[in-house]
């Protein structure tokens, strides 16, 4: 079987759901369920005994070693994390918490069970690393993507802790041998998206009448990936990567964060279009920047590409019909999330932030 940290989340509950409707080895999710872990995400597998569902830490080391001497899993795929750019302003010692010392005990637990193992298991096994572009830093408009050699400049607090767990990875494996890979991805989109971050949060406001926050001038850019592409790029990194080797993984699909708003309010319109006849673009109002916002993300995806023969199935067009046609769809889903500990957060997050205009 494969362990999976942090599979309640957003991309780790795509990922089991895709892993168990691809194959039949089983999987252990370990997942503390923090605001962000929803076990709602994984109800399609409630009778499904391939999936072994465990409340619990990535930083609790007995915890995690017990579960490796008694599951034996052949590797284990890291997602759990602390995700979100702007709580990582608002409140980084989470970042800290999760993302560098339970990457770093979850690391130690795993060393000393690879160690054990009989020597062919030993060569099969493998720690996969889920991380994000956002160590490279901020690209400036004329500079080429970020590929694999590009030398890591994290700005927030979160992309910070996310560089320092990349750095922990690289040396267990430098260090020790453990048979590591690691993924740095670009933006993902699509269900079970939490609606704290900019695609799922336009969606549900603009339905609920509320101002679609856009930060600055909204002419920040990122690569956009579908979740289920990033899912897939992950399983070819784990079953043909290259031990020790990182990949960048991208949708090719650069859009600044205006174009991505619009792009919404359109299909919504189409879609879903208000009583009035009014556009969503109504809505649309600028608010005061997230303290040191990068300008621009992308991703040079040649490398798994070349080696690993990976390309994304869907174009924006595709997945953000996907993904706008799930939400409307499950509006259950969005509403059960909206709890009060999500209001006190959007509370926080948007008081501080004046609106400066409105715009059609
Ligand atoms: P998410 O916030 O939606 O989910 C994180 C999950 O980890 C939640 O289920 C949460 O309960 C769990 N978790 C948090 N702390 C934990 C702990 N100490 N022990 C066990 N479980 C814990 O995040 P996501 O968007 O699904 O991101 C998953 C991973 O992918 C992260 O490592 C993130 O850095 C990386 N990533 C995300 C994106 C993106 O666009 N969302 C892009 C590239 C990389
Ligand atoms: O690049 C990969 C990263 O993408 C992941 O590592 C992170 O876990 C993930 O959260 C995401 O980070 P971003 O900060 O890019 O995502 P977010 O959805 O928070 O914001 C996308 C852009 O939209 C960013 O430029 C900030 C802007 N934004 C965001 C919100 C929530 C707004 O303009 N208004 C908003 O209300």
């Amino acid at each position: 079987m494969i362990l999976v940290s942090g599979g309640a989340g957003f991309i780790g509950s795509n990922f089991v759901m895709d892993w168990l409707a691809k194959s039949n080895e089983p999987v252990l999710n370990l997942d503390k369920l923090t605001y962000a872990g929803n076990l709602q995400n994984l109800q399609s597998l409630e009778q499904d005994q391939r999936h072994i569902f465990v409340h619990g830490d990535i930083g609790d080391a007995s915890l995690v070693a017990s579960l490796l001497k008694r599951y034996r899993p052949r590797a284990v795929l890291h997602f759990a994390a602390e995700s979100h750019v702007d709580r990582s302003i608002l409140g980084p010692a989470a970042f800290i918490e999760t993302n560098v010392n339970g990457t770093f005990t979850l690391l130690e637990a795993v060393r000393g069970y690879w160690s054990a193992l009989p020597e062919d298991e030993r060569e099969a096994f493998r720690f996969l690393h889920v991380s994000t572009d956002e160590v490279y830093g901020s690209l400036g408009p004329d500079d080429a993507p970020f590929s694999e050699t590009t030398a890591y400049a994290p700005n927030s607090p979160y992309s910070a802790s996310k560089a320092a767990s990349d750095h922990l990875v690289r040396a267990y494996h430098h260090t020790y041998g453990l048979p590591t890979l690691t993924t740095n991805c670009s933006n993902n989109y699509g269900p079970f998206h939490f609606p704290e971050k900019l695609i799922p949060l336009v969606i549900a406001n603009a339905r609920a009448g509320k101002p679609l926050p856009v930060y600055g001038d909204g002419l920040q850019v990122r690569d956009w990936l579908y979740v289920s592409d990033h899912c897939s790029a992950i399983r070819r990194v784990l079953e043909q990567g290259r031990v020790g080797e990182t990949y960048n993984v991208g949708g090719w699909n650069e859009m600044t964060n205006l174009s991505v708003v619009h792009a919404l309010c359109d299909m919504l319109d189409q879609l879903d279009p208000k009583a009035d006849g009014v556009s969503y673009r109504a809505q649309i109002s600028y608010v005061a920047d997230r303290p040191g916002h990068d300008r621009r993300y992308a991703i040079d995806a040649r490398k798994i590409e070349r080696e690993l023969g990976w390309k994304p199935a869907e174009t924006f067009e595709s997945g953000i019909a996907k993904t706008v046609q799930w939400y409307l769809a499950h509006q259950d889903w969005v509403q059960h999330i909206q709890s009060g500990a999500y209001l006190e957060w959007v509370q926080q997050n948007y008081a501080q932030r004046s609106v400066e205009e409105q715009v059609l």
